[in-house]
């Protein structure tokens, strides 16, 4: 069975309302109708991450426990979405190693972070080598631009780039300490790349364009390879 590791974006499920619930329905019943698929789920912490965070800064905590918060945040996410989710397992995998148990044994895992120092994409990134996957990574922006769109009105978006690409745009965004964020960041990137990990970035909020990307079709995202 092809095996594909979903990274959900935050943004996507930490909010509020019916707008999410809307949402969280409409994915899993995607994901339910991909039974010839063998699926991993790694989820991010979005607003309730970036709140912590912020919180235990401004507190004065460490940024080693700055990160221990964010990644309970992001376990937060995936134990709602794992209580949802058909076929997913129950309980939230801490480890990458323990997810591919999860795999094995014919469950879908849904994770968080792992352990302080990187991010969830980074860890969907090392699942995906991990259990010989694709990566599709659901986001809020619709495939990696040249240049920030939100800024430049004639930034161009790539169909397809090479992993080089790739690590070049997320070095120049590569400043975790001014929170300045890239679609997907450096550390991730390179892992992808040292193991040729397909990477589809897609808009997460298009479910049509995602179920594209998880079956391999042609999609309106990004699709990062050799
Ligand atoms: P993410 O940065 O991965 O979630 O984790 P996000 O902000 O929702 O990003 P997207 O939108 O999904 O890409 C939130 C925070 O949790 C900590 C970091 O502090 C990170 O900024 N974290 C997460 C870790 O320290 N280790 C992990 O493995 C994951």
């Amino acid at each position: 069975m092809e095996r594909v590791v979903i990274k959900i974006g935050g943004s996507l499920i930490s909010s509020q309302g019916e707008e999410v619930l809307d949402y969280i329905h409409g994915l899993s019943s995607v994901l339910a109708s991909l039974n010839n698929y063998s699926l991993a789920l790694v989820v991010g912490g979005g607003e309730t991450a970036r709140k912590y965070v912020s919180l235990a800064r401004e507190l004065g905590l460490s940024v080693y426990d700055q990160d221990i918060l964010g990644i309970e945040a992001t376990r937060l996410n995936a134990k709602l979405l794992a209580g949802f989710i058909p076929r997913a397992w129950p309980n939230v995998p801490r480890t990458v190693d323990e997810a591919g148990e999860i795999v094995e044994l014919g469950y879908i895992p849904v994770m968080g972070g792992t352990v302080p120092g990187h991010t969830t994409n980074t860890v969907a990134a090392l699942l995906a080598e991990a259990i010989g996957a694709r990566l599709v990574n659901l986001t809020n922006v619709d495939g990696i631009y040249d240049k920030d769109p939100r800024e430049h009105p004639d930034a161009k978006k790539f169909d397809r780039m090479s992993y080089e690409q790739l690590i070049k745009l997320a070095a120049m965004y590569d400043s975790r300490e001014a929170r300045a964020h890239f679609v997907f960041d450096l550390l991730a990137s390179k892992i992808v790349a040292r193991s040729g990990v397909e990477l589809h970035i897609v808009d997460g909020r298009d479910l049509e364009t995602v179920k594209k990307a998880i079956l391999g079709e042609e999609h309106n995202g990004t699709v990062v390879s050799e």
